[in-house]
């Protein structure tokens, strides 16, 4: 947007981006360096919207991204992230088989309509069906009873299905085909949430509807409490964030695997990411330390050339040269920040890296005239700094301020009466040996000497992603709300900045008080 207003006495003060940077061009400025200015606002917290697009088809209701780390994101973190419109990417330090597991376990999570029901056929037993509930450790107890030929036979209810009737065959036990409720594929319509809404209202006590086509196949099966879930999400501020198919969005990092001759193995590489997209994968993060760098843009040309819709993360860089390569090479988001992360040493182990407002400033540039994305990776502590970055990026990646929730890896651990989690870095020589060392381009190789460009921390024990993403976006709101922006867009055209003295930052926290709760 054009600097249309009148001159203010606020203009030498308080500056636009492309004034403010530039005229700090001598110093490397990081969040806390920086404090925006408030402006005139029609805005309420509560009415900002933050929609931001990543690519052409990818799509998040909240810019929050958490981080490819073996001690953050698995798939309950995913799905937690997805289910508040974020994404979570699927770290690389597992098996591929693992990583293959994980990205299923996050796009089969509820969704309305279970594609591939758990079906029993009638001639097993009450006994064998009771053993596989108990193996597979199901929740529920209803299944669909399909012939040989995959044709509907009828429903096998929950009620029958106990230790009492273990010796009867299903054909005995089953509610019969002609009193099963099922609908036609053709009759879910372009809604079948809301269609199937209406079904579950119509026919009191039923909570199972199955879908069949027009020769009686089973195709599915829509459950009411999966309805009344995906009803109530509706209603909510921020929804989930779903593909075209209503499943969950989810990403998974890949590193720049080489063979046994030190060059890149496209094979394995291609294999294992045209797996995960047929696990319905929705966007690959090329993750390492070093972004500008032949290993990752050959990488990420691979990909690009076998799956050209395919988006694709890559990073780390800190430059604008860094940016255009990578989207030149076909990135249509970029990770930006080297060493900015609370576990990260490689500033004081390599020397190198950008304080993070900086480096997103540079980017960000180059990132407007490549037509691409840039994500805020790394050293954000608190809301206040994601309303900076996200002045001058499209979304934040975050490790350390999800670590500690119930949904990442790892158990708790009690020390002196507080709660952990484990939280290393991907750098750390403990993930390194684990998988990860491609990434700050090592071998996998322990009896080598390397320098880790990580720590291995303790994060304390902070409850749910839902509670520690509430407070996140209330406070993202509510700098919006200052700076009259009502979107993200407008936040990063209105944005002004000025740098804070060391007094100034000291003035920024609670101070000569004792204090007795902190604000979350
Ligand atoms: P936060 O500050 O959210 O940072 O904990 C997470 C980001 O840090 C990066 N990362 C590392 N950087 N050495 C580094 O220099 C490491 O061992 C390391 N592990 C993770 C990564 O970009 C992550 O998203």
């Amino acid at each position: 947007m054009a600097a249309t207003h009148n001159s203010s006495p606020d203009d030498p003060f308080y500056q636009p981006a492309d004034e403010f940077f530039p005229a700090n061009n001598k110093i490397g400025l990081t969040f806390d360096d920086i404090t925006l200015a408030t402006l005139f606002s029609e805005i309420l917290p509560r009415d900002t919207q933050l929609d931001t697009q990543l690519a052409e088809i990818l799509h998040l209701h909240i810019p929050v991204i958490s981080a490819d780390m073996d001690t953050v994101t698995e798939s309950r973190m995913a799905i937690a992230m997805a289910l508040n419109g974020g994404l979570g990417l699927i770290h690389y330090n597992m098996p591929e088989r693992q990583q293959l597991s994980e990205v299923s376990r996050v796009k089969n999570h509820v969704h309305g309509l279970i594609q591939e029901p758990i079906k029993v056929s009638p001639e097993q037993l009450i006994g064998d069906v009771l053993a596989l509930i108990e193996q597979k450790k199901f929740g529920f107890s209803t299944f669909p009873v399909v012939d040989g030929k995959g044709k509907l036979a009828g429903l096998l209810s929950g009620h029958v299905v106990k230790p009492r009737y273990a010796g009867k065959k299903v054909s005995e036990a089953l509610t019969p085909r002609a009193q099963v409720h099922t609908i036609t594929k053709k009759e879910l319509g372009r809604d079948p949430i809301a269609r199937a809404d209406k079904f579950f209202t119509e026919h009191i006590g039923i909570h199972k509807l199955l879908v069949v086509d027009d020769d009686d196949h089973l195709h599915g099966l829509i459950t009411m409490s999966d309805v009344e879930r995906i009803t109530q999400e509706r209603k909510a501020q921020f929804k989930p964030a779903r593909d075209a198919h209503f499943h969950l969005i989810c990403g998974a990092a890949v590193s720049t695997t080489r063979n046994a001759f030190g060059e890149l193995d496209r094979e394995r590489i291609l294999t294992h990411v045209g797996a995960l997209v047929e696990r319905g994968v929705d966007v690959i993060a090329v993750s390492t330390a070093h972004g500008h760098s032949k290993g990752v843009g050959d990488t990420v040309k691979v990909l690009r050339a076998a799956f050209p819709k395919l988006p694709l993360i890559a990073g780390n860089v800190t430059s604008a040269a860094g940016v255009e390569y990578l989207a030149d090479c076909g990135a249509n988001a970029i990770k930006v920040g080297q060493g900015p992360g609370s576990i990260c040493t490689t500033r004081i182990v390599a020397g190198v890296g950008i304080p993070q407002m900086t480096a997103l400033y540079v980017t960000s540039r180059a990132a407007a005239k490549r037509k691409v994305t840039i994500l805020a990776d790394g050293g954000i502590t608190k809301s206040g700094d994601i309303v900076k970055a996200l002045t001058l990026s499209q979304a934040v990646i975050c490790g350390g301020l999800f670590a500690g929730c119930n949904e990442a890896p790892g158990d708790v651990v009690e020390i002196s009466g507080k709660l952990y989690k484990e939280y290393r870095g991907m750098g750390s020589l403990a993930a390194m040996k684990a998988g990860s060392a491609a990434r700050y381009g090592h071998e996998k190789n322990p009896a080598l000497k390397v320098a880790p460009e990580g720590v291995e921390a303790l994060k304390e024990a902070c409850g749910s992603v839902d509670r520690v993403l509430a407070q996140l976006i209330g406070g993202i709101q509510s700098g919006m709300g200052y700076l009259g922006a009502a979107n993200l867009e407008q936040l990063r055209q209105k944005a002004r900045y000025i740098r804070v003295s060391p007094a100034g930052q000291r003035e920024a926290a609670p101070h000569d008080v004792v204090e007795l709760k902190t604000g979350n």
